[in-house]
């Protein structure tokens, strides 16, 4: 198994207040809905403030130099919710990359979105390949968007690959290590995260990165994502970085 070459010295660096800043923040961006319904607004007026919110945390997590963000914007399970609310957030991604590529393009940002493309609407597909494509080569920085993303789903279609490579010869049984399994991961080409972040004071996961924030930390905010500003970010990466990772070891405060 491999730990991330941060973790050893970090390790080694015996705790202390000098650790290593996160180079990957994932954010479960939760409570629209519960900021517009506050003030007399609809839901969707909720996802608009959440846009916002979202162009705010990329700016503030590159001056916080940060190396990825990934936002949870779509989950497989909010497929349940009411059919406008889905095709207004289905519209939202999509005005997102119209209105926002050029200046991703300008500003050097890889953008990726991890989740299953497969029932998306064909211009969607559309607009996720051109976002992609356009943007491959930027290494700087890396936004990864989870869209019809669910943590169980990504991983039930990498093990279907997976078998899919034994049955065709290319894989053998025994070469299915973790290592190689994440490589049929969506999310598979970007650092785990170092740091999940969720607003709204819900304390769960809701199917987010199951098996790349595996050793991440988590921080629960109580902040609504619509209120979420690059100052909250900070704080945040500040608690962050005061956290003792042991990865299973003893760490070095007690080691
Ligand atoms: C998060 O806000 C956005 C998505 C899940 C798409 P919610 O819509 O979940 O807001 P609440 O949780 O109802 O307040
Ligand atoms: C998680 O939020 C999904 C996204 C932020 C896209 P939800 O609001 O859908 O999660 P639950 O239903 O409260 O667990
Ligand atoms: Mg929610």
């Amino acid at each position: 198994m491999t730990v991330p070459a941060a973790t050893s010295s970090e390790i080694a660096s015996g705790g202390g207040g000098d650790r290593a800043g996160p180079v990957h923040v994932a954010i479960i961006m939760d409570g629209n809905g519960r900021w517009a319904k506050a003030r007399g607004l609809t839901r969707t007026d909720g996802h608009k403030e959440g846009v916002e919110a979202a162009r705010r945390a990329l700016e503030a997590a590159r001056e916080l130099g940060l190396h990825c963000l990934t936002l949870y914007s779509f989950s497989t399970e909010n497929w349940r919710r009411p059919a406008g609310e889905v095709r207004d957030l289905m519209g939202l991604l999509k005005q997102f990359i119209v209105d926002d590529l050029p200046r991703l393009k300008r500003e050097k940002v890889r953008v990726r979105i991890i989740g299953d493309r497969e029932n998306l609407t064909r211009d969607i597909k559309a607009l996720i390949r051109r976002a992609e494509g356009e943007t491959r080569d930027n290494s700087d920085f890396t936004l990864q968007i989870a869209f019809n993303y669910g943590g169980r789903d990504e991983i039930t279609r990498a093990a279907r690959a997976a078998a899919k490579s034994v049955r065709d010869g290319a894989l053998k049984i025994d070469e299915i290590t973790e290592a190689k399994l994440a490589e049929f991961l969506d999310a598979r080409d970007v650092p785990d995260p170092d740091l999940v972040i969720r607003t709204s004071g819900e304390m769960r996961v809701s199917n987010f990165l199951i098996w790349q924030a595996a050793y991440a930390e988590y921080i629960f905010l109580d902040v609504l994502w619509p209120d979420f500003s690059a100052d909250i970010f900070r704080q945040a990466i500040e608690e962050f970085s005061g956290r003792e990772r042991r990865y299973g070891g003893v760490g070095g405060k007690t080691g």
